[in-house]
């Protein structure tokens, strides 16, 4: 039976008591207004640990002063029906005063270096929030096993890079995006886009496929394919570019031309509207 706790003692306890009784603990961090991205996760960690905590929680440390987090959804009833669906044990809810108890951290996790581009670069001190609030769930839950999404690449690397520096004892396993039919990558943020918008969306799936096929017809030249990404970009009225990059998959370096057997990812940023919306896709490997 699936619990929502909103106290640390209270997913401690819980989380005790499923390692006495032998089982792996596996954990998806998430701010809730689930879909079925994040429901894949829930599924994903259940195949590894017979005790599966999911997290909701807004995280307000994450988000610039003119950023969404007063307006971002949240969707409790749903988020837990879903959860049970796929098989969650546990929903830690906690308040912002439970993980914020004097209403911010005077501890912060910065993952240098990785942090500070593309994403980082937009919205400063954002990853820092993410990093923080991630390492605090990690200590409180103490999984064996957290589960994130590739749709947000670079966090993926900054949570990565944060337990191989911290040597946290858990597993990070990434899992891939999960998109509409019409390739729209699941987002929360989705639901902010009228109609109109939300045919507009599908542009930048549309740019990072046309991106794959040229680099799969042999093309491997980082200008050009950063020309196919906004010309395609430019093409939608609606649709205002934040960026567009050909980076390495490990260190997000940007590219020029690079060599045969060299992985390599484009991600999007894209304004719709007032919608910030981002994706990704890995060209080569
Ligand atoms: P949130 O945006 O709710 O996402 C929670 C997890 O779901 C992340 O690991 C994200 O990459 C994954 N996810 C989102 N959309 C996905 C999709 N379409 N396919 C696959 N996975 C998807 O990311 C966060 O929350 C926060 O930054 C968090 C890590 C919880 C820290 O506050």
């Amino acid at each position: 039976m699936l619990r929502v706790v909103e106290s640390i003692e209270a997913v401690r306890e819980a989380c005790d008591e499923a390692r006495k009784a032998g089982k792996r603990v596996g954990l998806v961090p998430t701010m809730g207004a689930l879909h079925e991205g994040h429901l894949q996760l829930v599924e994903a960690c259940r195949e590894e640990a017979e005790f599966v905590v999911v997290s909701i929680f807004v995280n307000p440390t994450q988000f610039g002063p003119s950023e969404d987090f007063t307006r971002y959804p949240r969707t409790l009833e749903a988020d837990v029906a879903g959860c049970e669906k796929a098989g969650a044990d546990l929903i830690f809810a906690p308040s912002a005063s439970t993980m914020y108890p004097r209403g911010f951290s005077a501890t912060h996790v910065e993952v240098a270096g990785i942090s500070d581009m593309l994403e980082g670069a937009s919205r400063p001190g954002h990853f820092r929030g993410v990093a923080t609030v991630v390492l605090k769930l990690f200590t409180i839950v103490q999984p064996d096993v957290a589960h994130f999404g590739a749709k947000d690449y670079q966090q993926q690397l900054v949570i990565r890079r944060m337990v191989e520096d911290l040597n946290v004892r858990v597993a990070v396993r990434v899992v891939p995006t999960v998109r509409e039919a019409d390739g729209l990558a699941m987002s929360s943020r989705n639901r902010y886009l009228s109609p109109e918008q939300r045919a507009a969306a599908t542009v930048l799936s549309r740019a990072l496929f046309s991106a794959r096929d040229a680099v799969h017809a042999g093309l491997r030249q980082g200008d050009r394919v950063r020309q196919i990404l906004r010309e395609t970009i430019e093409c939608e009225r609606l649709a205002n570019l934040d960026y567009a990059e050909v980076a390495d998959a490990d260190t997000l370096e940007p590219l020029g031309d690079w060599e045969p057997g060299r992985r390599v990812v484009a991600l999007l940023a894209v304004r719709v509207g007032s919608t910030r919306l981002i994706d990704n896709l890995v060209l080569a490997e």
